[in-house]
């Protein structure tokens, strides 16, 4: 069973270490958006417009966010994946897979039917396995950008508690 909290309703300890495994992982893209701080990552996620936590009991698996991109009109979407974490000793066992049905089915109750995200090549196959598109790639960064079509996830459903 994976449990499932909303960041702002987490430890303080654990925010700290949410935001601190993602500031090592993508320092520079914090530092490009004038995040320059755990305090500064923290105030971020705890304002985005969603941030999960997930957790196997107390030990911490991964993480993912939703952010809502008012500024970016060339897509028909403005609902974008990001700081999608899964920790290390967890991977490789389905668990980003999971959770990524999990969001799926989570923003489909609210009638989100679209989401983008940026990856850098190494994750797109990851990202295709579980029906995602490449859509386009971003010119000044190279990242890639992908789409998915939002479905429904019936099969996952017992093995998320949430707590939010
Ligand atoms: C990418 C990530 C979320 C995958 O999580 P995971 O729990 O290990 O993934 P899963 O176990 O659900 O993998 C599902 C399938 O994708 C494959 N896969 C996993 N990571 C992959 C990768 N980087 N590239 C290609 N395939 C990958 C798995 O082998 C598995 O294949 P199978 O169905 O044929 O057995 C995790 O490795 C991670 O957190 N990486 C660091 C942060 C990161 O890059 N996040 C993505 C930001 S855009």
């Amino acid at each position: 069973m994976i449990t499932v909290k909303n960041y702002k309703n987490i430890s303080n300890d654990l925010k700290y270490k949410v935001a601190s495994i993602l500031f090592t992982e993508w320092k520079n893209n914090f530092v490009k958006n004038n995040i320059n701080c755990l305090e500064q990552v923290i105030e971020k996620l705890d304002n985005i417009f969603i941030c999960f936590v997930f957790l196997d009991q107390d030990n911490f698996i991964g993480t993912l966010s939703i952010n809502i991109d008012t500024e970016n009109v060339t897509f028909n979407t403005n609902y974008w994946l990001c700081n999608f974490y899964i920790e290390k000793e967890y991977r490789n066992n389905k668990k980003g897979t999971k959770i990524l049905a999990f969001i799926e089915n989570y923003l489909y109750k609210k009638n989100i039917l679209i989401l983008h995200l940026y990856c850098e090549d190494n994750v797109v196959d990851f990202y295709k396995k579980s029906k995602w598109n490449l859509s386009d790639k971003d010119k000044t960064t190279g990242m890639n950008i992908m789409i998915k079509m939002l479905e429904k996830h019936n099969n996952i459903l017992g093995e998320f508690k949430s707590l939010q």
